[in-house]
């Protein structure tokens, strides 16, 4: 008995040095040494303080609501618990800055309160949380699960703003963070809302489902399925995702809502000196949603 649980435990250690072997650990940035990805280099390789200051100009403004609060080290330090998985660092340098890009192009997009203002795309980061929200709504206590703590409600907050307990709950947890008790992290620490706002993009939303990055980054090939449906790999898959069937972005042509998520995008890329590309991928005016639900979920 002892000797076959040894053999096993050979066994396991061998095939373990084998892959260590053929997946080349890096050192290269402090964010993620040890990981493949990395090898491609890092996100502060490309992406600067000086390019977050281009990208939110206006997040400080007197009348922008979470003035003084959001910071590129916050983005930073919150991005590094990503990287060693591949955001930011899959693929090569260009397709980096794309997925950076298109990441705060949805933050830009959700966070923004310049649509009456001229320059309407300088005005992302200018929220951190839902204004006047209806105090008596988003909890959903039908799940023991994710009961609602007394006292505690659950508007929207963050970078990409999460709405209802049980959102918080699924959060809360790929992040380590007891959000159903504390949803407020999210609009008191700038590190944790985007730790948020990345787990979101970097983990799928529905079973049987890709990621926002996966779909992004090339890592999902479309089934014929998915390609009658008009989904394909880039930034429009990235809305049907992040957005789903309950806010009504995808499969209705070129709407107003649709339109401003897709040019916070390309500003970005603008400001980073990468084109964005072209055709059937950027949008997803006639995408139908993946899986849909029969009921919105109206997170
Ligand atoms: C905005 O405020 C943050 C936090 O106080 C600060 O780090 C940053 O330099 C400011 N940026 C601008 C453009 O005012
Ligand atoms: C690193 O970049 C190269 C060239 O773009 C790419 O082929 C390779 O898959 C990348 N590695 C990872 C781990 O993303
Ligand atoms: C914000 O959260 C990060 C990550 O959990 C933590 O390291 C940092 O100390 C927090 N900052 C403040 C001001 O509480």
């Amino acid at each position: 008995m002892k000797w076959a649980q040894a053999a096993a435990f050979l066994l396991v250690a061998l095939l373990g040095a084998a892959e260590a072997r053929t997946e080349k650990a890096c050192d290269t940035g402090w964010e993620c040494s040890g990981s493949r990805f990395c090898c491609n280099g890092t996100i502060t390789d490309y992406f600067k303080a000086h390019h977050f200051e281009e990208f939110f100009p206006r997040r400080n403004d007197s009348i922008a609501h979470a003035a003084g609060f959001w910071t590129y080290q916050a983005f930073i330090a919150a991005a590094a618990q990503f990287e060693p998985r591949g955001f930011g660092t899959t693929g090569g340098k260009e397709t980096g800055i794309k997925e950076v890009a298109a990441f705060i192009g949805h933050v830009g997009a959700r966070t923004s309160c310049g649509k009456f203002y001229p320059n309407p795309l300088a005005w992302g980061l200018c929220y951190n949380r839902e204004m006047s929200p209806d105090q008596s709504y988003y909890c959903d206590d039908s799940n023991e699960l994710y009961r609602c703590v007394e006292g505690v409600r659950y508007y929207g907050r963050g970078a990409i703003p999460v709405y209802w307990n049980y959102n918080y709950v699924i959060i809360g947890k790929g992040i380590n963070q007891d959000l159903l008790s504390h949803p407020e992290l999210l609009e008191q620490n700038a590190t944790i809302a985007f730790e948020a706002a990345i787990w979101r993009w970097m983990t799928p939303v529905k079973r049987r489902q890709p990621s926002a990055h996966d779909v992004f980054v090339g890592n999902w090939k479309p089934t014929k399925r998915d390609t009658v449906s008009k989904r394909y790999p880039g930034f429009g898959a990235t809305m049907n995702i992040m957005y789903g069937d309950g806010y009504h972005i995808c499969g209705r042509g070129f709407t107003d809502e649709m339109n401003v998520i897709i040019s916070h995008y390309i500003c970005y890329l603008d400001l980073m000196g990468v084109n964005h590309e072209s055709g059937h991928s950027l949008d997803c005016a006639d995408q139908a949603v993946f899986n849909p639900s029969t009921k919105s979920s109206g997170s």
